[in-house]
C-alpha cells in the first residue's frame, strides 16, 4: 500500500515537470532573441570563412555561396545538418555535421543572421547557347509535356526566393546546384518540404539538370 502511494507521488511528479518542461520550451520558442550577426560574424570568420569565404561569397564551387541566402533557409540547413533530440540528422552531409556539432541553437541563427545580411557576388550563365535556352526554358516554364514546374514559380523570376520557405537559387555556383539536383533526384538529400524538389528533380534528365543549372548561375 505503502509503496503504492510512493508510486503515485513520483508519477504526479513526473507529470508536473514534463508539463512545466513543454510550457518552459513554448514560452523559449516565444522569446526568441534577435538573431546578432555580430556574433554570428565571430563564428563565420573562425569556422566558416576557409570554405564559404569570410562574406560567404565562397569561390570553391562544391561549396555553396552563403552571402544574401535567407535567414530561415540556411537555420534550417544548419539544423537539418545538426538533428534533433537524438534524431538522426535530417540533411547527411559528413563535413557539414562535423562543422554544426559544436554550434548551439543562438550560435546557428547568429551566423545565418550575418551571411544573410551579406551582398551575393553574381556569377555568369555557363554553357553553349542551346542549352542556355533550355536552362531558361525550364526556369521559366518547366516542362509541361512530363509535368515539370517552373523553378521560377517558388524560387522567383530572378532567382532570389522568397523567404522563409523558398532559397536563393540565382547567383550559386552551377557545379553545387546540379550536384544537389542530383541528390535530391536519387533521394540522397531528403529535407525539402513535402518532397517538393525530389518530385520534381526526379522528372528531370541529366542534361536539363546541367542546362537550368548553369541558367541559375548567371541570374541577378
Ligand atoms: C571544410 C569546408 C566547410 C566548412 C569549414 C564549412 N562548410 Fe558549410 N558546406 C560545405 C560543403 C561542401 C557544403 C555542401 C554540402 C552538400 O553538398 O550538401 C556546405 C553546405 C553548407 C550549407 C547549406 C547551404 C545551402 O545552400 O543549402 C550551409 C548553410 C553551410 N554550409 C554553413 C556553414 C557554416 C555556418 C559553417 C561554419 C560554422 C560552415 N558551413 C563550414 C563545406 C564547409
Ligand atoms: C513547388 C516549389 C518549388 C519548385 C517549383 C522548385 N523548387 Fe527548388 N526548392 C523548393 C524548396 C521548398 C526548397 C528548400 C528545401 C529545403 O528546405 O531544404 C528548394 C531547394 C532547392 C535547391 C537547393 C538549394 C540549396 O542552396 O541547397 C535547389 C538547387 C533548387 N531548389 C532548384 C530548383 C530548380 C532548378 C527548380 C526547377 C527545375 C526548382 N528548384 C523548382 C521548392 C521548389
Amino acid at each position: 500500500m505503502r509503496s503504492f502511494k510512493t508510486l503515485a507521488i513520483a508519477l504526479s511528479l513526473t507529470f508536473v515537470s514534463a508539463s512545466a518542461l513543454a510550457a518552459e520550451e513554448h514560452a523559449a520558442e516565444k522569446a526568441q532573441p534577435k538573431a546578432d550577426a555580430a556574433a554570428g560574424k565571430a563564428i563565420a570568420s573562425q569556422v566558416c570563412a576557409a570554405c564559404h569565404g569570410a562574406d560567404g561569397n565562397s569561390t570553391i564551387s562544391v561549396n555553396p555561396k552563403l552571402a544574401g541566402q535567407h535567414p530561415e533557409y540556411i537555420y534550417k540547413q544548419l539544423s537539418n545538418f545538426k538533428g534533433k533530440d537524438g534524431k538522426p540528422a535530417e540533411r547527411v552531409n559528413p563535413i557539414m555535421g562535423g562543422m554544426v556539432a559544436g554550434l548551439s541553437d543562438a550560435d546557428m541563427r547568429n551566423v545565418a543572421a550575418y551571411y544573410a545580411s551579406q551582398t551575393q557576388t553574381p556569377a555568369t550563365a555557363k554553357g553553349n547557347r542551346e542549352s542556355i535556352e533550355l536552362g531558361q526554358k525550364i526556369w521559366r516554364g518547366g516542362d509541361q509535356s512530363k509535368g515539370l514546374p517552373a523553378c521560377s514559380g517558388c524560387h522567383g523570376p530572378a532567382g532570389a526566393g522568397l523567404p522563409a520557405m523558398y532559397p536563393r537559387v540565382g547567383g550559386q555556383h552551377a557545379d553545387y546546384t546540379e550536384a544537389q539536383l542530383k541528390t535530391f533526384r536519387v533521394g540522397e538529400r531528403a529535407n525539402d518540404p513535402a518532397k517538393m524538389m525530389r518530385m520534381i528533380a526526379v522528372k528531370m534528365t541529366d542534361a536539363e539538370i546541367k542546362a537550368v543549372s548553369d541558367y541559375a548561375a548567371g541570374l541577378r
